[in-house]
């Protein structure tokens, strides 16, 4: 079932637990996701950034794709389909044109002025057509799409500002996590995190979930976090046994025994986040 992530998002923020957004990079990816949330009841958002939009074709491949796997695996959890980190207003209004069901516009580069702005026009756009929207405030560094940048912490009282003048549903703020393979421990500052919690009383979302201990993230989820988003380590399981798969199959060239190989290993790592965010039954 497609929806947008207001409800499973306020459930999750309401109940003390966190819904996984996973992101997606083409067909098999969004089937294996779908099939483990399916299997363990739990509400997912699948992310698909504009570099996997590009890869894949475009706005309308992916809303099809989405739309028609739900369809025929007779998915009944509810799904949300969500841009991840928008560029432009431009680029959320084409997903949200396209069918997306809930979009991020990324304007942190900007000053806070224009992060309102921008977020503002996409928010009115966005639910006069009942699609969700998350904003960014602060800079969660790392790689994205190949491109390295710094991380910038979110000040408590720009989280406020943003929010509170653009009527967002739910807020991403920079408080120590990066995109990628962290360099060290992550230096996650909880102390901010439950300030804005407590100012807002909106869901919160932390970026760069992969690589960040079992415990930081339970903490997390206490000081507020209600959407954890995994990217990085769905890959490196897939790629860890795809690699093992050539490596003692030299003869296989069937793409879709190669591309397979990974799915039980991305389904463990799946399993055990839902359990992990505590959203296994809460579809
Ligand atoms: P990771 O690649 O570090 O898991 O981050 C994913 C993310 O935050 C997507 O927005």
């Amino acid at each position: 079932m497609l929806v947008n992530a207001k409800k499973m998002l306020m459930d999750a923020h309401n109940q003390k637990y966190a819904i996984a957004h996973f992101n997606i990079n083409n067909l098999e990816w969004t089937r294996f996701i779908l099939e483990e949330c399916q299997k363990l009841n739990s509400p997912v958002i699948l992310g698909v950034s504009e570099g996997a939009i590009h890869y894949m074709g475009g706005y309308h491949v992916v809303v099809s794709l989405v739309k028609s796997l739900i369809n025929d695996l007779t998915i009944t959890i509810p799904v949300a389909l969500h841009l991840d980190h928008g560029s432009s207003v431009d680029s959320c209004k084409k997903a949200i044109d396209a069918g997306f069901t809930s979009v991020m516009i990324d304007a942190s580069k900007y000053s806070l002025e224009e992060n309102i702005r921008m977020t503002k026009e996409v928010v009115d756009y966005a639910h006069s057509r009942e699609v969700t929207v998350e904003a960014e405030i602060g800079h969660i560094g790392g790689e994205e799409d190949g491109v390295a940048d710094e991380l910038a912490y979110a000040k408590v009282e720009d989280a406020i500002s943003l929010a509170k003048e653009t009527n967002i549903d739910f807020l991403a703020p920079a408080l120590g996590s990066v995109h990628g393979i962290y360099k060290g421990e992550p230096k996650l500052d909880f102390e901010r995190m439950k300030k804005i919690n407590d100012a807002l009383n909106i869901p919160l979302v932390l970026h760069g979930g992969s690589g960040i201990g079992d415990d930081l993230i339970r903490t997390a989820i206490q000081c507020g976090i209600s959407k954890l988003n995994i990217n990085t380590e769905l890959q490196m399981a897939w790629n860890d046994a795809v690699r093992d798969f050539i490596e003692s199959n030299q003869n296989v060239y069937d793409p879709r025994k190669v591309i397979k190989a990974g799915e039980m290993a991305m389904k463990k790592t799946i399993d055990h986040k839902l359990e992990l965010l505590g959203s296994i039954n809460k579809a």
